[in-house]
């Protein structure tokens, strides 16, 4: 067996759960790869880079997922984002994400507040956008906005693309490893909510990567304040010095916003001054 051969095994033995099959093929890959130069067996390799997916994004995410489901619900809603009854069910779907569902008794004030001086939104760059996409209803969009988003999942991200179109916003929400490529086209606002934690457990680098890589005007991190299982445990204090250390020495200028559950920092460029 070569080692081309014995690569693409691993991969597919990986892929084969259910709760694997739709992460980005190009990340299981190299994971794959690392298990199999470290000198791991195919068994405990298939264990190990389950896990590290897992902990990377797995874990944040309810299992069975109904996407299709889902995508039929929606075709009956309005697509007015305005609509209650839109809302609701917004609502209700982003209770299945960890990251959204922990936001949700504080999302009105979280992007009221966090984006208050931006007024209405032309461009928004959601990196790692989970179930966030849900989320649009409550940002100031101007007419003509546009909506990028990408994640590691391709049904999460064919989802929050539907949901962009059901809602007539122009962009795009794809599938992709942000480890591998920053995307670079020019936006108005990045999110990157509660996700370099979880990046950093791929590759240490991509924080400060991911701050310098983004071609945007605003950029909005967030830390959780809590662990999965509920704990604060200081977690928002270690992500603050993390957060600090980040962004030592750019010259981005800063506000910081504390929620109960997640700790948020709007980065926005300096303004030139008129010559
Ligand atoms: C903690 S969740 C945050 C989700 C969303 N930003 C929010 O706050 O509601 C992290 C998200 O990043 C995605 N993710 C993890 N690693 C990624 C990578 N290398 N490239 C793209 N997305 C990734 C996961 O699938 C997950 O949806």
């Amino acid at each position: 067996m070569t080692g081309a051969t014995d690569l693409t095994e691993l991969v597919d033995a990986i892929r084969k759960a259910p709760a694997y099959r739709r992460i980005e093929p190009g990340l299981v890959a190299r994971l794959a790869g690392a298990e199999l130069s470290k000198g791991r067996t195919f068994k405990e390799a298939v264990k190990a880079v389950r896990g590290k997916l897992h902990q990377v994004a797995g874990a944040y995410l309810a299992d069975g997922l109904e996407l299709d489901a889902w995508a039929a619900e929606l075709a009956l809603l309005s697509h007015d984002r305005h609509d209650p009854a839109l809302r609701a069910w917004c609502q209700s779907k982003m209770s299945q994400h960890a990251s959204t569902r922990e936001r949700l008794p504080t999302l009105a004030e979280f992007y009221a507040q966090t984006l208050a001086g931006l007024g209405a939104l032309h461009s928004i760059l959601d990196l790692g956008c989970g179930l966030n996409p849900l989320a649009l209803p409550w940002m100031n969009l101007a007419p003509d906005a546009a909506y990028y988003g990408c994640d590691l999942y391709g049904d999460l991200a064919g989802f929050g693309d539907a949901f962009r179109q059901h809602l007539g916003l122009g962009g795009a929400v794809v599938t992709s490893d942000l480890t591998t490529a920053i995307p670079n086209q020019p936006v108005q606002l990045a999110l990157a909510l509660k996700l370099i934690p979880c990046l950093e457990q791929l590759d240490k680098t991509i924080g400060s990567r991911l701050l310098t890589g983004v071609n945007t005007e605003h950029l909005l991190v967030s830390f959780p304040a809590r662990s999965l299982g509920g704990r604060a445990k200081g977690m928002g204090r270690t992500y603050e010095s993390h957060f600090l250390e980040l962004t030592a020495g750019q010259d981005w200028q800063v506000q910081r916003f504390a929620f109960p559950n997640e700790l948020a920092f709007l980065l926005s460029r300096p303004r030139m001054e008129p010559a």
